[in-house]
Formats: C-alpha cells, structure tokens, sequence
C-alpha cells in the first residue's frame, strides 16, 4: 500500500522550468522559493520598475535565508545566494516567457477579466505540456480556468505570506483538473520544500475562508471603536498564541489584496456580515495606505 501511494502514472513528467507571472509581494517569494530549491525561473512583470522592485526585495529575502541555512559556512552561503539568482531570469513579455515552461504560476491582480486576458494568450503561447496554475487568493480557479482549452491542466497553488517562511502550499483541484495533473502539482509542491494540503475550489479554500473573516471582523472592531489596533493585536498574540495580531497581519498582507476578496464574497454572499468590507479598509485603501509593502497601514514602518 506504501509503495503505491508513493507511485506516479508512466507519463508524469518532472516540472523543471517554472514561469511565474506577478511580481509583488506573493509572486516575487514564489520565484525565490522556486529557484532556491533548484528550479529554473523565469520571473514576469509587465512593468519594469516593480521588476526592479521585485529583485532587490529577492536578493534582501534571499540573504536572510543564507544566514539561516549557512550560519557558521559564509562562502557557502554566498554560493547558495549566487546559484539561486543564476536560475532566475527576469522578462517583461508573458507570451515569450512560456515557451519552455512546465509550469506557470500566475500570481496577478485578483480581478478576473486581467487574468482571463493573460491566460487566453498564454495558452495559445505555450506548449501543450505546460500546466497552469493561479495563486488566486479568492477566484474561482475553475473560473479562471474556463477562458483556456487546457482546464485539464489547470489548477491551483495557493501560496502565503511570507512565501519563503510559511511552509504550507494549498493545492486547489476543479472537477476538471485531471488525476495526473493533480499529482504532478501534488509533487511540485513538495519539490518546493512546502507541506501541500488539497481543497476543492471553494472560495478561499480552507486558509483565507478561515483567515479573511477574522482579520475583516478585527476591523469591525475598529469601525465601532470597541478596542484600540494596539489591543486588539495584543488580545489575539497573548490570548490566542497567534505570532501576529490580526491588524498587524492585515497591515502585511496588504490592504488592496484583503478589500479586493472581501468586495468580491459580499457581491457573491451577501448575508454573511464579516464579509462586509468595513470602513477603516476602505478609508486606508481610498489613502493608498495598503500596509507594511507601502509604509504605512493602521501602523506606520520604516525599513
Ligand atoms: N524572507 C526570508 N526570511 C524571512 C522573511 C522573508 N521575507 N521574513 C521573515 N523571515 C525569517 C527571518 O529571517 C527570521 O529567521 P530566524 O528565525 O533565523 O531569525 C524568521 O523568519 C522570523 O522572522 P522575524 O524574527 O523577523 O519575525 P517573527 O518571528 O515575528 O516572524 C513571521 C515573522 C514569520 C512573518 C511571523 O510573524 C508570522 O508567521 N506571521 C504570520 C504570517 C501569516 O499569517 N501569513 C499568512 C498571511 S495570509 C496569506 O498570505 C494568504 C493571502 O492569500 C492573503
């Protein structure tokens, strides 16, 4: 029975070149992560400066990591460093960046339409081999999906923040998603060094169902003056044993991202009220005050 559990199909092939596609916060870990752990990458954006961005934030994470791994051998470390950005190519066209990849890990925007455009071209752009994946945070992937003859080899990978450090990976399987595909994803994600669990497309999946609604009721609180920021991260670090409160945790995963899976599960449910985007994340977003990767959210950074 073990020795079948462990077994892949004849035709399974081993995901090598990976392409991801975004280079904020989420895309820019999954490169890292991807090339640490020996795979080629190609990193997209479509814009030059968040590349440039993208790279220093890399090579900061990058060093960290080395310190970590390679505390009392520097020169290994170094090697470590320079071996991983020599898997890493960085590229501004999307199409092109397919070309020779087994996987493709979309790490955009959340808004569907942006994410049908990039898909319908990269389908037509890759070759048939290549799997899609999107490390959508609320989409449906089946959704997502549905714009690209190739729904068979179309999943999710959901990723957390920071990318690097958490060590979970969500793999997200539509009924249309194949067994093969599954299982490949399944083992890439333990090549990644990460501890995969599944979930069916749900909005979500189990982490941000969970998540959302606590850090989006922990604004509530704030709406209606009942405990300071201060308080209630204390309350929730000392209380609950969680390593972050959830204002300081909404400050770092970014106010954007959270206002943008809340907006789209009220359109979709509205009588669920911790759903309901409350009024000090949509005051902070209108501020562009989106948290820690910009300087400032409930609380303020310097670097
Ligand atoms: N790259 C590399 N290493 C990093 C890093 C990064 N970006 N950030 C932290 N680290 C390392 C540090 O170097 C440090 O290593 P050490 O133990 O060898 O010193 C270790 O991680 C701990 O970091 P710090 O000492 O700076 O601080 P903390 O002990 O407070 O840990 C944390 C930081 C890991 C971020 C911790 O506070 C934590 O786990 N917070 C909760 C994060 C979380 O819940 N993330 C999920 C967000 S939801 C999400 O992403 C889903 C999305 O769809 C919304």
């Amino acid at each position: 029975l073990l020795k079948r559990s462990f077994s892949t199909t004849p035709s399974m092939h081993i995901i090598k070149n990976i392409t991801v596609i975004g280079g904020g916060l989420m895309g820019s870990g999954v490169a890292q992560v991807a090339a640490q752990t020996g795979h080629n990458v190609t990193l997209v954006d479509l814009n030059p400066e968040i590349l440039k961005k993208t790279e220093e934030s890399i090579a900061n994470s990058l060093s960290r990591v080395s310190k970590k791994l390679y505390k009392d051998k520097p020169e290994e470390g170094e090697k470590f460093v320079r071996d991983t950005k020599g898997r890493m190519k960085i590229m501004t066209d999307a199409n092109q960046s397919v070309k020779d990849a087994d996987l493709v890990i979309e790490a955009i925007v959340e808004n569907m339409e942006v994410k049908h455009k990039l898909f319908k071209g990269l389908d037509e752009a890759a070759p048939q081999k290549t799997i899609f994946v999107s490390n959508t945070s609320s989409l449906s992937i089946g959704e997502i999906a549905s714009c690209t003859k190739r729904r068979d080899r179309f999943g999710g990978m959901h990723f957390f923040n920071p990318v690097p450090v958490m060590k979970l990976l969500e793999i997200i399987k539509t009924p249309e998603t194949s067994e093969e595909t599954y299982k490949e994803l399944m083992a890439c994600g333990k090549a990644l060094g990460k501890v995969c669990i599944s979930c069916k497309d749900t909005p979500g999946f189990v982490v941000n169902r969970l998540l959302v609604p606590y850090l989006s009721e922990a604004m509530h609180l704030l709406d209606r003056g009942d405990a300071s920021p201060q308080d209630i991260d204390t309350a929730m670090k000392l209380g609950a044993g969680y390593p972050m409160g959830p204002i300081e945790l909404a400050d770092f995963v970014g106010h954007d991202t959270t206002l943008a899976i809340l907006d789209s599960w009220h359109k979709k449910y509205p009588e669920i009220q911790s759903f309901k985007p409350s009024n000090v994340l949509r005051k902070l977003v209108e501020e562009k005050k989106l948290g820690r990767k910009t300087g400032e959210g409930f609380y303020k950074y310097t670097k």
